[in-house]
């Protein structure tokens, strides 16, 4: 293929901007208008955040427009922009009225055309310095997306309290389910030296609207236990200035052990009063350094962890004693739910590793502390491609939750593969749980909403490393860009975000346009297709994950089987012959999954053990299905890389390189898993593929 025509060919963009690229190619016409306004900008009042605020609005106006505005604390005659708060602000008062300010939380602003006779402005103000800087970020996106200013009046508010990045980065820069290479934050078990880059990661979250970030693996290690004390402290405190910028509160991993281990304690029994002040010591110690410090993340008494259980305690013992330590600065402990049996007998037909995290957390609704909040996988298993929703989002009525999604795509193809998770994420958080009838959707439950809860939000597992385009392969840039969105609008639809986040990526080219767009949206469905089939999830190679085996997981302690064998294939889930799962739903979820003749294809084999040739809704056999969507999606994944070859001209050389790198492996390991898939079930069942296609 010859590049030498592409006009964009001497490009450098690496990707490393992402979304933030602000190039004055990209700029719709409409938004040329505007400039007028942009050269003045009236910042009434000043903060560390509003500075941000500022900085990042002359930043955005200088690289579109080529220059950089005047900057005043009062307002100039004619075209301006004005930035600052809402209500305490007497300018921005003076030139808008918000008609129920009750409504507004904190993190909301408001974008607001304002005309006189002699000048005319924009309003660009927040409830806090945060929300000022969320209506800056929102300011410069409508510039590079082209939308009309006249007019223009937008008032935003977050649905969700908390939207929070969790980092799986070791000290040893190490990142656990990390596709992106090291970490940003550490090296050798040292912080790194580059803040720079650690700025321009609190950018990039900040403007989707990212609040709070923990900054550890889950798994605390020996080092990473340190983080809590004078060793790490002043360094921890570093980052979290960069991040207080940016309107990020820090989080840190902590070992539920630490007393022993860093203490000089012989127990981490939360029912000693000895432990709990030990934590509240070190709870008073860590904001001396971290003012603003937002609280612990804690996998406890989970594959192998530390936890309360060691001391014959419960979930709310020990997630409370964290949570009275650091109530008295205003910090949250948020308490994972990943909780199971990981070291299952793999002949043991009764427990159910799906059935774990329900049964561990809901007796225990209502007795946990208002600073503590429960954060939940979204699925009952570990984040395959295709799980139903945990019943544990509905299941907990009187106690704070996160929803937990996985940016990083550990079962989805490792960001060597395209698998833009955002329709995924939509119907996990439109799912209908029934809690209090019709509309308990997840997104209510998960931003407290449905039950009246006082913290919540999302939670979801970083995708970012140090490559120069942040997550390995470009397109996955989109994921991290969804889930902000996402988090901070559930209600945005996949096209919405993803319209958004190509034109940003791309600019306004309209087969590029298209062409990403159609590529981004099939993907998670052609991942599924050529991956484990029906919900059954599990069927790759143990440990790193990547890539097909359908036995890997089968004789395993970790409780992730498939059940096939020559007849069939599937894990009865059912309460009449199965593990009585589906039990664990409300009405009429649990009648639609327990029920063969009403639970929905794609979940069919997470529900129910079926024979090969059973018939699904699509009128198809289960292993014709197997043999056909495994065709298709080999197909589909060379397609992929067929539309992206299409824009060699249309995309600048670096970037289009790097995706098409990526997507060459993806439709080469696509076939892969499509004849390892096809060939395991055509031995297991001796059945031919009615359309003679080659299985080996
Ligand atoms: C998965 C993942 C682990 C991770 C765990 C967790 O099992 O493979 O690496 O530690 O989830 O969420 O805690």
């Amino acid at each position: 293929m010859q590049y030498s025509s592409n006009p964009a060919s001497t490009s450098t963009e690496t990707g490393y901007e992402a979304w933030l690229r602000y190039t004055p190619a990209d700029l719709e016409s409409n938004a040329r208008e505007i400039q007028e306004y942009c050269r003045h900008i009236a910042l009434p009042k000043s903060s560390l955040v509003l500075q941000t605020a500022v900085s990042e609005l002359s930043r955005g106006i200088a690289s579109m427009f080529k220059f950089e505005p005047m900057i005043a604390n009062t307002r100039q005659n004619g075209h301006g922009l004005v930035l600052g708060l809402l209500q305490s602000d007497g300018l921005v008062s003076s030139l808008i009225d918000i008609p129920n300010p009750e409504s507004l939380t904190p993190d909301s602003y408001v974008i607001q055309a304002v005309k006189t006779e002699h000048s005319a402005a924009i309003v660009l103000a927040g409830a806090s310095d945060a929300g000022c800087l969320y209506a800056v970020f929102h300011f410069l996106k409508m510039l590079q997306t082209g939308q009309q200013f006249t007019d223009i009046s937008v008032l935003e508010t977050p649905k969700n309290r908390l939207r929070m990045i969790n980092h799986w980065d070791n000290m040893d820069g190490s990142i656990e389910r990390g596709y992106a290479g090291k970490s940003i934050f550490y090296q050798d078990n040292e912080f790194t030296a580059d803040f720079d880059r650690i700025q321009d990661y609190a950018r990039l979250l900040a403007s989707i609207g990212i609040n709070a970030i923990s900054l550890n693996n889950v798994n605390v290690h020996d080092t990473e236990t340190r983080l809590i004390t004078k060793r790490y402290l002043p360094d921890v405190a570093r980052v979290a200035t960069v991040f207080r910028k940016y309107g990020i509160r820090i989080f840190l991993s902590i070992n539920f052990a630490s007393p022993i281990q860093i203490g000089s304690l012989t127990t981490a029994d939360p029912a000693e009063p000895e432990v709990q002040r030990w934590w509240s010591t070190k709870a008073e110690e860590i904001y001396g350094y971290i003012p603003d410090f937002g609280g612990f993340l804690v996998k406890a008494d989970s594959e192998f962890r530390p936890g309360p259980f060691t001391y014959g305690r419960t979930h709310t013992d020990g997630a409370n004693a964290l949570a009275n330590a650091l109530k008295p600065f205003g910090g949250t402990v948020i308490w994972r739910c990943f909780v199971y049996d990981c070291l299952q007998d793999w002949r043991d037909r009764t427990t159910d590793r799906a059935k774990a995290a329900y049964e561990h957390f809901r007796p225990l609704d209502g007795q946990f502390k208002d600073n503590v909040i429960l954060q939940i996988k979204n699925g009952p298993m570990d984040f395959q491609v295709r799980e139903p929703v945990s019943p544990l989002l509905g299941g907990l009525m009187s106690t704070n939750q996160l929803l937990e999604l996985q940016i990083t795509q550990e079962y989805t193809g490792q960001q060597k593969h395209l698998c833009y998770l955002v329709p995924q994420w939509k119907e996990i958080i439109s799912f209908d749980t029934y809690a209090t009838g019709e509309g308990s959707t997840v997104d209510k439950i998960a931003s407290g909403d449905l039950f009246n809860r006082p913290l919540g939000g999302f939670a979801a597992v970083s995708n970012v490393g140090d490559d120069s385009n942040w997550t390995g392969h470009l397109l996955a840039q989109a994921n991290l860009f969804g889930y902000g969105r996402l988090s901070w609008n559930p209600e945005l639809s996949s096209e919405q975000i993803t319209d958004e986040w190509v034109r940003l990526t791309f600019g306004h080219n309209p087969t590029v346009v298209s062409t990403v767009t159609r590529m981004l949206l099939s993907s998670w469905f052609v991942y599924e297709n050529y991956t484990a089939p029906l919900g059954v999830g599990w069927m790759v190679n143990p440990s790193h994950h990547y890539g097909p085996n359908v036995d890997g997981y089968e004789y395993s302690k970790w409780g992730t089987y498939h059940f096939a064998d020559c007849s069939g294939i599937g894990v009865d889930r059912t309460s009449e012959s199965g593990t009585g799962f589906t039990a664990q739903y409300f009405s009429p979820n649990k009648e639609n999954y327990n029920s063969l003749s009403s639970c929905p294809d794609e979940l069919l084999l997470f529900f129910h053990h079926v024979p090969y040739d059973h018939q699904l809704k699509s009128g198809k056999t289960v292993i014709q299905h197997i043999y056909d969507s495994h065709f298709q999606g080999a197909d589909e994944a060379q397609a992929l890389l067929e539309q992206w070859n299409s824009l060699s001209q249309a995309v600048d050389y670096q970037r289009f390189r790097q995706v098409q790198r990526k997507l060459q492996e993806q439709a080469e390991h696509a076939k892969e898993w499509r004849d390892i898939i096809n060939t395991y079930f055509y031995r297991k069942s001796g059945t031919k593929d009615e359309k003679g296609r080659h299985i080996y």
